[in-house]
Parts: C-alpha cells; structure tokens; sequence
C-alpha cells in the first residue's frame, strides 16, 4: 500500500499521479489535500509519514510545489528516508542506495508524463540490500 498526499501545489499533479496508480492497478491511499486551497504542506507530510511509521503503508508520496517542503518536513520523522527527486536515475538510485520509503515531487516544476515515469521507477526499484549501503544508512537513520 502506497500513501500519498499533497498540498495545494501538489494537488493536480497528485490527481494525475492518482489516475496513473488506478491505471496500473497500483493500491494507494490518499491523506489529502482534497482541493486547491492553500493548506500547510506539513500537515500532510505528517499524515502520509505516520501510515508509514504505523506499517499500514511501505511507501509513501508527497507532493509540493517544488518537492523540498515536503521531503524536508518528511525526513523530521523517525523511519522516514524521503527524497526530493525530478528525475527517473535519481528515483532509482535512492531506492537502491538510501532504502528512501518516500518520494517527494513538484507540483510546479514537474510535467504529469515525467512525474509518472519517475514515480514507476521509485515504485517499481528495490533496495539493493548491499552491506555498504546498509551502513552508510545506519550512520544517519537513527
Ligand atoms: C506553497 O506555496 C509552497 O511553498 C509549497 O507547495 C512547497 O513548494 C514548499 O516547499
């Protein structure tokens, strides 16, 4: 199960990201925002954080305007390894290098074909398991 939320910048990049896990037939549940009014992004940083802190979601995605409100709010949390990502090699990599359990978009500086792409290559890339990411990790995820 995937959880994932919004602002109000992130919100129509949510819906499309939506309609693609729908598509895909990909489970998700989503925290919010429900419209486009201006809410405080790290109301819903906290909400998709906590479904995964509780196990009822392994991964979540947050969607601001640029990505770095949410991924900065995310990573406060305990357990959470968020990443702020617009590109599918870098979606890939901190899947298989940093174990990231969240992924962070831009509602305003992302385009729905990319974002999508990005959001398959996060969902679809394992973590490589490898000792020296392991410990790399161990040394900042307390
Ligand atoms: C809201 O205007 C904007 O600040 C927010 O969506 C986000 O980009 C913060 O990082």
């Amino acid at each position: 199960m995937i959880a994932i939320g919004s602002d109000h910048g992130g919100y129509l990049l949510k819906q499309e990201i939506m309609k693609h896990l729908k598509a895909e037939g990909k489970e998700f549940t989503d925290v919010g925002c429900f419209d486009e009014k201006s809410v405080d992004y790290p109301v819903y940083a906290k909400k998709v954080t906590e479904k995964i802190q509780d196990g009822s979601c392994e991964l979540g995605i947050l969607v601001c305007g640029t990505g770095i409100g949410m991924s900065m709010a995310a990573n406060k949390e305990k357990g959470i390894r968020a990443a702020a990502v617009s590109d599918c090699y870098t979606a890939e990599k901190t899947r298989e290098h940093n174990n990231a359990n969240v992924l962070c978009l831009g509602g305003r500086t992302l385009g729905p074909d990319l974002a999508v792409k990005i959001v398959d290559c996060f969902l679809s890339t394992p973590f490589s398991g490898e000792e020296r990411h392991i410990r790399r990790i161990r040394m900042w995820d307390k």
